[in-house]
């Protein structure tokens, strides 16, 4: 029989700032609901200059083995859209601010959104060839858009760190799942630029293709039907994505599919925006705390990236414990953030720190790790808790 293999635990970290999208729209001449309703998103995290992808990841890791502990972690996995940079991984410097051993191997992955579904796959793999070893899977991004492109209010910024293991406490991944990968220019990320490209309306139906493709090849895999799942986590780019998507899905299956999974879903990513490769899981982190009766029962995942890779997951979540103290600890953190004025975040969005010059970051951050500015091209990174 197969071990069962899945998340053990997952944690969810964020930014500094917050941007509300009410006084975006204000300042953009548009409609708040157009960005509340029309979109689904209330708030968006922002990164404050000494913040970046590895300061979120690596916030939202510690956290997490502060519980589980790092004994028998021999692989840090670090998915992102947003690298900081061309060569050494995200991992690495993770790898150095939570004092992992020597003997954790440490890689980055990218396929814009997907990769930290990449990274589950790959730790299932692991895992399976020794049930003894575990996984830290680390995804974090910074969605960034041009100011005042329609892309603006669906930026954001978050992390996930998840311990994949066997015999997991939360959430038990089915073996098989649906794959659905399509050539597609619906959104990139030059190398030489710091916000995307993208073609909005053929992203949305890039995405929908990915969804039922991927569903159809979970059912020809002889993957669960749909009456074997009981609510479903989509990416959430912006959380009316979700709810189209769910419409869609339920119009191909010929099926209704219940609303009550898109409100609990929603409730962390309508605050904190686009998270990329974290949208997902932050999304499941908020579905399994506020629906304790998916105790014992499937849930469906759908992962997507643009360019473009989907990929439909199954699993069964675990009766546990501690919902409702994550659910407390992301409203705390979210509560917390220091809001921007509009004046601000425009000014912040424009900055950055070339690597041809020597610069300190202001600090600004109250989070446990900083990026401390650029020292002879390389980022230099310290604790500060
Ligand atoms: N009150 C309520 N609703 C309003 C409104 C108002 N006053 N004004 C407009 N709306 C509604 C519209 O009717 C529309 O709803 P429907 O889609 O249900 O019809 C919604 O608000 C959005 O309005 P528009 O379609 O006019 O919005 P837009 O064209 O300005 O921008 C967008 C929307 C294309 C998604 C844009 O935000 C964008 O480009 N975002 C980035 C790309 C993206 O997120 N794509 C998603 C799929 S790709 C992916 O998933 C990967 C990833 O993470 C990027």
């Amino acid at each position: 029989m197969n071990r069962s293999i899945g998340i053990h635990d997952i944690e969810i970290g964020t930014t500094h700032h917050v941007v509300d999208l009410a006084d975006l729209a204000v300042a953009r001449g548009v409609d708040p609901d157009k960005f509340r309703i029309g979109l689904g998103q209330d708030q968006m995290s922002f990164p404050a200059p000494d913040e970046d992808i590895v300061t979120m990841g690596a916030a939202a890791a510690r956290a997490l083995l502060a519980r589980t502990g790092a004994d028998g972690v021999r692989t840090l996995l670090f998915a992102t859209e947003s690298g900081i940079d061309q060569s050494k991984s995200a991992a690495v410097f993770a790898h150095g601010l939570l004092g992992l051993g020597a003997d954790v191997r440490a890689v980055e992955l990218k396929q814009a959104c997907y990769a930290g579904t990449a990274a589950l796959q790959m730790a299932l793999g692991i895992v399976a060839r020794n049930p003894a070893e575990h996984v830290l899977i680390i995804a974090a991004d910074v969605a960034r858009y041009a100011l005042d492109s329609a892309g603006e209010p669906t930026q954001g910024a978050a992390s996930v760190a998840m311990l994949v293991s066997a015999d997991p406490a939360l959430l038990e991944i089915d073996p098989v799942s649906g794959v659905f990968t399509a050539d597609v220019d619906d959104f990139w990320r030059p190398n030489d630029s710091s916000t995307a490209l993208v073609d909005g309306k053929l992203s949305m139906s890039a995405y929908i293709d990915a969804l039922l493709g991927a569903w159809d090849d979970l059912q020809a895999r002889g993957g669960v039907t749909a009456a074997d799942i009981a609510a479903f986590a989509y990416h959430q780019p912006f959380t009316k994505m979700a709810a189209k998507a769910q419409r869609r899905l339920a119009a191909h299956l010929g099926a209704e599919l219940a609303d009550d999974d898109l409100v609990a879903m929603s409730t962390y990513n309508r605050r904190l925006g686009n998270s990329y490769t974290a949208s997902l899981y932050v999304a499941l982190a908020a579905l399994i705390d506020a629906r304790a009766d998916l105790d014992g029962r499937r849930v469906g995942l759908f992962s997507y990236g643009s360019g473009s890779v989907g990929e439909l997951l199954t699993a069964r979540v675990l009766p546990q414990g501690g919902r409702e103290d994550r659910s407390a600890r992301v409203s705390r953190m979210l509560d917390a953030r220091a809001p921007l004025p509009i004046a601000e975040y425009e000014r912040l969005h424009a900055l950055s720190y070339p690597s041809g010059t020597d610069t300190e970051t202001p600090r600004t951050t109250t989070g446990p790790f900083r990026f401390a500015g650029i020292r002879g091209g390389a980022r230099q990174y310290e604790h500060i808790g």
